[in-house]
Parts: structure tokens; C-alpha cells; sequence
């Protein structure tokens, strides 16, 4: 038997033991060892009863993923659970950790479930594109109806064990010592001489057909607009298992199984799983984090006052200054606000709202700031005054605390050297709204040291956020794709294309909103100031457009203002026949004519441009991996979880291609559309950017 799993012997009931860290996924080993044990466990007369346990953090987390894509090795999962369940002694899971997709659909097929009570199953795979594989949409609506079937399989959300207990997932809940509550129900079984319980027979979920139509229509029609097939084919299996026998149920969602797992969005979706993991995987991690107990943050607008509330309800002890006394009065009210917002939608206890502001202060002296561990400045985007911020912050904070700037665009090395103390100095960018959005790009300087990025690593853990490493450079990763990603979203409407088309193109891609719905919703004024901030230094052989400028000359700022790229009814954007009239003056005074593109053409051409400006990223050493810059992207920017993230999608669509693609849409603007230097080793080589993802 391989060695991922044990085989015990506790008198007359066999413990198959699975011991294959960190999640006990079930990879072929442990696979051929359930398999090769349970045999053992029959073959032995003097077995009564089976116990299925793990050993370390989890009962298996599900099927091992990185050998989704690959050739099927036998025993196949589905099987070993058909075993399982065939068994004529009683088998009985114990589950603890998170049992989660085929992990859980292994406890399916036992005869009995026990659990810890801080235990966890569920059925994640919708969000991996797939579905449950091995029996789980079979067996899952036998146990528990349809309409809590669809709902854990379709939504992917874990079940902690008492709720699974209640829905009868579960057949008891133990507070400790699991093992020995296990062994004490096998031999109850024992002595009971109970015989097996095969779900494949049992009928408890499906007996009102009412229900069940009801719950397969409502899933049909919540799912209705999304686009991914997993949901859909979920239904169908459900489906399967009230109108089929169980053995053709199986056999239908095997093949929905297959036809997924090998779908591009599957394989997008799989890309986004490991690459948010890998992320964390930065040279600094192995430094040990310096200790963090209190934050300062300074700069009480939406993204400080965002800062300090994710701060606050992480735990760390908060202080939040501004200049003045309304200032920082209406830094307080925003992070009240959103303290009651979390309170009235149930996300956040009412003692606990009270447990949280008392553990934070508002100051407008930065010398109260001294105690500080980590400093964080949330101030106006401008060199001069974040700078000023740097300067007061490391004359008055104690030696070893870090010093972070949130900046999004600016320099962070020309800011570090502002101050006495580069090694402390570390980029910290969050992103709008920064309670909300999961991305923290850390952003480490020439100086930076190593226990400094360490330091940021462990707060975005502590935060829920996804670190992603980032050098220095204009705009960092994130912004800087963005920058250029708008750029040809510009150039596509100088040259005949309107907003509303290229925002259509790019919803029709999977983004949440186009590139000028995002610019009217962010504000257009903060990317003109920093257009002329540029101005005197802009190469005038460079191709700008001015439609953006002449919007703002207007006084069309976005949302905000009710107007901008569009008009807007409320908050429904409705095309704006002055804007149209803007950018056909634009394109007379420039003598374009314009021309026609296809919506495919212009998702086309902003995906190159995203990965050929994240080709150039990689070259440049900005980013560690291609991987990193789609985290970016999934994590900061909307872009859709399925593509994978730019890299992602540049592999597919292959490297030569790329090069090619930037090549035909160089008479655009010849100095934008400039190959990234790395492509060519790639082509070469015929390297994808996966292969460059190890590491
Ligand atoms: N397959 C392969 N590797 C896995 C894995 C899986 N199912 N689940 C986790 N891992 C790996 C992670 O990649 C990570 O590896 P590194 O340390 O090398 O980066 C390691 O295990 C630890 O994972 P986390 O960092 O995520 O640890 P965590 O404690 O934060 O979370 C978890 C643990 C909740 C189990 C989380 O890892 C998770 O959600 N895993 C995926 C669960 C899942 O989707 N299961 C369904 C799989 S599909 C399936 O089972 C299909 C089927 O029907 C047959």
C-alpha cells in the first residue's frame, strides 16, 4: 500500500489513515491507497467496520488540482468512492479541517459522517469551473434535496459542521477528539450489527417533487445570465439524479465532468487558483516580519478612512490622522459609516463595532503618531506633499517602525530618500475601496529591507488581501497596464470606434464595465491633473489623444458630476451626443478619418496591449512572474477570473501572435505598439508565459 495512507488496526474496526500534507488532496498515491486499504480492510474477516480519518490540518481538501489537465491515472476517484460505498462492512468518514469537493464526496460515500464541530465540507468545484466529480451531484441531492444540493453545489460556499449536521449532511458533530468519537461509532455499529447505509439508496432529499422542479427552475434562472458552463451542467446533474438510476446519474456527470474540466475557462480558472498562492511566494517571505500592534494612517479621505477600518477590524490598534480638526472629523464619520454598514448587513457584531472604535484614535499631531509600528500615508497623490508626510513621519517615529506610502504612480525610491531611513521605507498601494478589494501590490524599493516588504506580507495576510511583489516603475503593475490598456481604449476612439462600443466590447470579454465607464466612475479629474503635471515633459512625437482633456475642459468629470464619457440618468450612463461631437473635432483637427472595428477587434487589441506592456513588466524584472501580474489584474481590476489574467490569455493566444498582433497595429501609433524585448527569446525558445511561472 502507498504510504499517503495507513492502514491502523483498533480490534475490529480498520482506520485508513490519510497522511499526504499540507490538504491531503487525493492525488493518484492517495487514491491507490484508499483504494489498496479498504481491499486490505475486506479481505480481513476479522474487520468489522471501517473508519475513513486524516491526519494533519484537513480530511482531504478535494482532488488534487494540479492533476486536473493531465491524463486520468487509475484508480480513478469516482471508483474508489463506488468501493466505498460498495462496501459490505460499514464505512464511517471522520472529518475535520475543511472536506471539501472530491474530499467531501470521499465522505459521501462513506456510510456514516462524524465531525468536529469546527470542521468544514463543501463543494467548491463551481468555483474551478468543473463540478463535482465524483459522485457528488449524485449523491449529494439523495441525502439533502435538491434545492440545498443546487444551492451548495451552484453558490461553492462551505457548510461549517453544524449547519451540515442540521441539513443532514452529517450524522454527528464532536467537539474533541475525533479519532476516538469515530472508533466509538464503528464499534457502536459493531454492536449494533448495523449494515450499511449506501447514499446511492437513499431517498431522504428526493421525496417532494415539487420542491424540486421549483429549485431546478430558480437555479436555471439565477444562473441564466452567467456566462460560465459549470452552473448550467450542475443543474443537469441534479437533474439526473431524481429522473435516472444512480448508476447512469454517474455516468452523466462524468461526462459533464470531462467536458468542463477541459474547457478553457476551467483551465483560466485553475491558472487564478495557483497563481494566488504563488504570489505570496516572494524572495522576502523567508525574512521574519517585524511585529505590528498598532497602524498609523495618515490622510483621512476615502482610501486612509478605507485603510484604517480594514486595520481596525483586523485587530491592529488604529490611529488615524488629518491636518485639521473637519478633516479628520470626516475621516471618523467615513470609518463609523462603514462600520455600520457592516453592522446593518449582519458582517459585524454590534459589540464588536464598539470593541474596534475604542481601539482607535484620531490625531492631527503627527508627534502622537510616535508609538506607531506601521505608518501608512493615504495623502493627496502628489510627490511634494506625500513627501512632506514621509519627512514628518520619520522625525517622529521610533527606530524599526516601517514607513509605508500608498502611492499609486509616484517614485517610491525618490520618496524613500526623503527620508533618513530608505530600509524602512516600503509601497503599500491599496485599491478603492480598500476594505473591499483583495489586491495589495507591495512595492519594494532599492532600499527596502528585506524584514520591511516581510512586514507588508504579514499584514496582507492578516487583512485577507493578496501581496503581490512589485519593483518600482511608473504605475507599478496594476496602473501601469491600466495606463496603457487606456490608451488604446483612446486611441480605438480617436480612430472611429465610440466609448460605448469599446465599453460593450470589453463587458463582452467578461469585464465587469468598459474603460470609459470605469473612468466616469473613478473621476476623470485626478488623471487629468496628472496629464498636466506631464505636459512640459510629454515627447511631442508621441501620439496623444485630448478627447479626455477637452471632457474635463467641459467640466464633464465622470459620474460625479452626472457627466463624462457618457450622460448619465441617475446612475444609467446614456450616450452623449456632445461627447461624440468632442472626439469627431478632435479627429478633424488631427485629419483622421475614421473607420470601422469590430467589437472582436477592439477586445483584441486592449488584450494585446495588456500583455505586451506586462511582457515589457517581466523584462524589466518589475514583476517576479507572469503569474503575479494576473493577480494583479483578477484581484485589482475586475478582469474576469476565468480568462486567467492577461499571461493567461497571452498563452493562449500565442506568443508568435502577440509579437504579430503589435507589429500590424504599429502604424496606430508606432512609438506605442513597440514589441516588449522579451518575445523574441520566447518565440525562439517556444516559451509560454507559464513556463516562466515557477519559482
Ligand atoms: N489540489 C492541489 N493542491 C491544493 C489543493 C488541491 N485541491 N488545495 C490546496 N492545495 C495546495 C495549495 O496550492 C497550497 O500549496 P502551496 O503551499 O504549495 O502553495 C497548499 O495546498 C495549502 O493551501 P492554501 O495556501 O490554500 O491553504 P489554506 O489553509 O489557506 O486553505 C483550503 C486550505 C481551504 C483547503 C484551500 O486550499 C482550498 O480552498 N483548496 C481548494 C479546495 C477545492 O477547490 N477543492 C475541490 C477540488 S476539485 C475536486 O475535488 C473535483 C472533484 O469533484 C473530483
Amino acid at each position: 500500500m502507498a504510504e499517503a495512507v495507513r492502514l491502523e488496526r483498533e480490534d475490529e474496526v480498520a482506520v485508513l489513515v490519510i497522511d499526504s500534507p499540507p490538504v491531503n488532496a487525493l492525488g493518484l498515491a492517495v487514491r491507490a491507497g484508499l483504494a489498496d486499504g479498504l481491499a486490505a480492510a475486506l479481505a480481513d474477516d476479522g474487520v468489522k467496520a471501517i473508519v475513513i480519518r486524516a491526519e494533519g490540518r484537513t480530511f482531504p481538501a478535494g482532488a488534487d488540482i494540479s492533476e486536473f489537465g493531465k491524463p486520468p491515472q487509475d484508480p480513478w476517484l469516482p471508483e474508489v468512492c463506488n468501493r466505498i460505498e460498495a462496501s459490505p462492512k460499514p464505512v464511517v468518514a471522520a472529518v475535520h479541517g475543511t472536506a471539501l469537493g472530491g474530499g467531501f464526496e470521499v465522505a459521501l460515500s462513506a456510510h456514516w459522517r462524524i465531525a468536529l464541530a469546527s470542521a468544514k465540507v463543501g463543494l467548491p468545484e463551481v468555483t474551478l469551473g468543473i463540478l463535482p466529480g465524483a459522485g457528488g451531484t449524485q449523491r449529494t441531492p439523495r441525502l439533502i434535496g435538491a434545492e440545498q444540493a443546487l444551492d451548495m453545489m451552484i453558490s461553492g460556499k462551505p457548510v461549517p459542521a453544524a449547519k451540515a449536521l442540521a441539513m443532514g449532511l452529517l450524522d454527528e458533530v464532536v467537539d474533541d477528539d475525533l479519532p476516538g468519537a469515530a472508533l466509538r461509532l464503528a464499534r457502536r455499529l459493531i454492536a449494533e450489527g448495523a449494515a450499511p447505509r449506501p447514499t446511492r439508496d437513499r431517498r431522504d432529499g428526493m421525496r417532494d417533487a415539487v420542491a424540486y422542479e421549483q429549485a431546478v427552475a430558480a437555479a436555471r434562472k439565477a444562473q441564466g445570465a452567467n456566462r460560465l458552463p459549470g452552473p448550467r451542467r450542475i443543474v443537469d446533474c441534479v437533474e439526473a439524479a431524481l429522473l435516472l438510476p444512480f448508476d447512469q446519474g454517474l455516468h452523466f456527470e462524468r461526462t459533464a465532468f470531462q467536458e468542463l474540466v477541459a474547457s478553457p475557462e476551467a483551465a483560466g480558472l485553475r491558472h487564478a487558483f495557483f497563481s494566488e498562492r504563488r504570489a505570496a511566494k516572494m524572495p522576502e517571505a523567508a525574512s521574519p516580519a517585524r511585529p505590528v500592534a498598532h497602524v498609523a494612517v495618515v490622510g483621512g479621505g476615502l482610501m486612509g478612512a478605507g485603510i484604517a477600518y480594514a486595520c481596525l477590524s483586523a485587530g491592529y490598534n488604529v490611529s488615524l490622522m488629518e491636518r485639521d480638526r473637519e478633516g479628520l472629523a470626516r475621516g471618523l464619520e467615513r470609518i463609523a459609516k462603514l462600520q455600520e454598514s457592516a453592522v446593518a448587513k449582519g458582517r459585524m457584531s454590534a459589540a464588536q463595532r464598539e470593541a474596534d472604535w475604542a481601539r482607535l484614535s484620531g490625531v492631527m499631531d503627527m508627534a502622537q503618531l510616535a508609538g506607531a509600528d506601521l505608518a501608512i500615508e493615504a495623502v493627496f497623490e502628489d510627490f511634494d506633499v506625500k513627501a512632506d508626510v514621509l519627512r514628518g513621519l520619520d522625525a517622529v517615529l521610533k527606530p524599526g517602525a516601517v514607513l509605508a506610502t500608498n502611492t499609486s504612480y509616484l517614485d517610491v525610491d525618490a520618496l524613500a530618500a526623503v527620508t533618513a531611513r530608505p530600509a524602512d521605507v516600503v509601497g503599500l498601494h491599496f485599491f478603492s475601496p480598500a476594505h473591499v478589494m483583495r489586491l495589495l501590490e507591495i512595492v519594494v524599493g532599492k532600499a527596502t529591507a528585506p524584514d520591511a516588504v516581510a512586514t507588508g506580507l504579514a499584514l496582507a495576510k492578516k487583512l485577507g488581501k493578496v501581496a503581490v511583489r512589485s519593483g518600482v516603475c511608473d504605475g507599478f503593475i496594476g496602473n501601469r497596464i491600466l495606463t496603457a490598456y487606456r490608451q488604446v481604449a483612446e486611441f480605438l476612439v480617436e480612430d472611429g470606434a465610440t466609448p460605448a462600443q469599446v465599453d460593450r466590447a470589453m463587458r463582452a470579454f467578461g469585464m465587469p464595465l468598459g474603460p470609459f465607464e470605469v473612468s466616469d466612475m473613478a473621476g476623470l479629474q485626478i488623471a487629468w491633473a496628472r496629464r498636466k503635471r506631464l505636459a512640459a515633459t510629454r515627447d511631442p512625437a508621441k501620439r496623444y489623444v485630448a478627447v479626455a482633456d477637452r471632457l474635463c475642459e467641459a467640466g464633464r468629470f465622470g459620474q460625479s458630476t452626472g457627466k463624462g464619457w457618457y450622460r448619465y440618468d441617475g446612475r444609467k450612463a446614456v450616450e452623449d451626443p456632445e461627447v461624440l461631437a468632442i472626439i469627431e473635432a478632435e479627429r478633424a483637427a488631427k485629419g483622421i478619418t475614421p473607420r470601422s472595428f469590430a467589437d472582436a477587434e477592439i477586445s483584441t487589441r486592449l488584450m494585446v496591449a495588456m500583455a505586451n506592456e506586462g511582457a515589457r513588466i517581466l523584462a524589466e524584472g518589475i514583476a517576479l512572474r507572469p503569474s503575479d501580474i494576473d493577480v494583479v489584474k483578477l484581484f485589482g481590476y475586475g478582469f474576469p477570473r476565468w480568462e486567467g489574467g492577461p499571461m493567461h490569455w497571452a498563452d493562449g493566444f500565442g506568443i508568435l501572435q502577440l509579437k504579430n498582433a503589435v507589429q500590424d497595429y504599429a502604424e496606430q501609433a508606432p512609438d506605442f505598439w513597440q514589441p516588449a524585448p522579451n518575445l523574441d527569446a520566447m518565440i525562439l525558445n517556444g516559451t509560454r508565459f507559464a513556463d516562466l511561472n515557477e519559482g
